[in-house]
């Protein structure tokens, strides 16, 4: 088995910025309230036309780059999105044809929140049996366009954006753990009910708002403390390690205080989670992929560093990897 690394990463955010001022004029609440019960200030939103696969191809681009790899040298994509350009064809095969990477073979993962460490998982494999040299992971998401604008409970939270990285083999360091989960049990918890085969389009579903998000927040808020803190002791031991020999946490952003419950209930110092949630909200799978970019980029992240990605979402799914970077 080849050891597997994260050899480039790539980032796209729309240009418009929405703050919480800009929501007090939609719905009834407030910049105090975001502020304090979600440390969101601003997140981005696509522009009017711009779909999934636009942000995606924008951040792969950048990855690529900065892994130096050509895009006709691609054998693999996987987009992790809860918001594809359409239901099919997969919004990696639309990326596949804008970067002209004609050798790859492409399809998306349905993991919420948690589809950018599912899709590294999945990648990883491939790489390490040697089925495939490299591979593109991208987590890339419009989520206002399934957003209920009038929900106060939901509207506030999520944004649009897109993170990628390039997975090959390397010599030391990499990918040394992996821990995936799911329950579907507690699928009622978050759910986008309508436009599947369950609930097709029609105007009943259109007029039961069943086409956007349906959150149970509360509930949710709980169980992503624990599973977050559960997936991350897990995986650390199973790379052998302990929460004192992580460096950086890189975290799916839903909320500040899940965040720093987790990082308590772990006993880890809340200055090693690194947050965006701040400017761009909950941007789903995309989350944790600009997490990683903007951890990279900004030079926290140094070469030796143990990073442990953790993420949950709908399904309920959740997912963990450690990685010496
Ligand atoms: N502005 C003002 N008040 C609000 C708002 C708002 N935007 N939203 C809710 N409230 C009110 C509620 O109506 C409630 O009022 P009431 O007490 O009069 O009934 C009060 O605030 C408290 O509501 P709670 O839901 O108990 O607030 P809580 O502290 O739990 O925060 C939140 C809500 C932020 C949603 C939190 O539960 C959370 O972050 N949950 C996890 C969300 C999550 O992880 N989602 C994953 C989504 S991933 C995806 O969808 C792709």
């Amino acid at each position: 088995m080849k050891r597997v690394g994260i050899i480039g990463v790539g980032e796209y955010l729309p240009k418009k910025v929405l703050t919480n001022l800009d929501l007090e004029k939609k719905v009834d609440t407030s910049d105090e309230w975001i502020t304090t019960r979600t440390g969101i200030k601003t997140r981005r939103l696509a522009a009017h036309g711009q779909a999934c696969s636009d942000l995606a191809i924008n951040a792969a681009r950048e990855a690529l780059e900065d892994a130096k790899i050509c895009s006709a040298d691609v054998e693999l994509i996987i987009v992790a999105t809860i918001t594809p350009d359409m239901q099919f064809p997969s919004t990696a095969c639309f990326v596949q044809s804008a970067l002209r990477a004609r050798r790859a073979v492409c399809f998306d993962v349905s993991a919420a929140c948690a589809g950018f460490v599912y899709a590294l998982v999945i990648a990883q494999q491939f790489i390490a049996r040697g089925t495939y040299k490299n591979a593109l992971i991208i987590g890339s998401e419009v989520l206002s366009s399934i957003t209920d604008w009038k929900d106060r409970n939901t509207c506030v939270l999520f944004g649009d954006g897109a993170g990628a990285a390039v997975l090959a083999p390397v010599s030391s360091g990499g990918i040394l753990s992996t821990y995936l989960g799911s329950d579907g049990s507690l699928s009622n918890l978050l759910m986008l009910p309508g436009g599947g085969s369950r609930h097709p389009a029609s105007h009943r579903s259109i007029d039961m708002r069943m086409h956007y998000i349906k959150m149970r927040g509360n509930e949710l808020f709980k169980f992503a403390v624990k599973i977050m803190s559960e997936a991350a002791l897990q995986v650390l031991k199973l790379a052998g390690l302990e929460s004192k020999d992580v460096d950086w946490v890189i975290p799916h952003q839903a909320n500040t205080r899940i965040l720093l419950s987790m990082a308590k209930k772990i006993n880890l110092p809340k200055e090693k989670i690194f947050l965006n949630i701040d400017r761009y909200g909950n941007m789903s799978s995309a989350s944790t992929a600009t997490a990683l970019y903007e951890a990279v980029k900004s030079n926290c992240i140094k070469k030796g560093d143990i990073v442990l990605l953790d993420a949950f979402g709908g399904g309920l799914v959740w997912g963990a990897c450690v990685v010496r970077w």
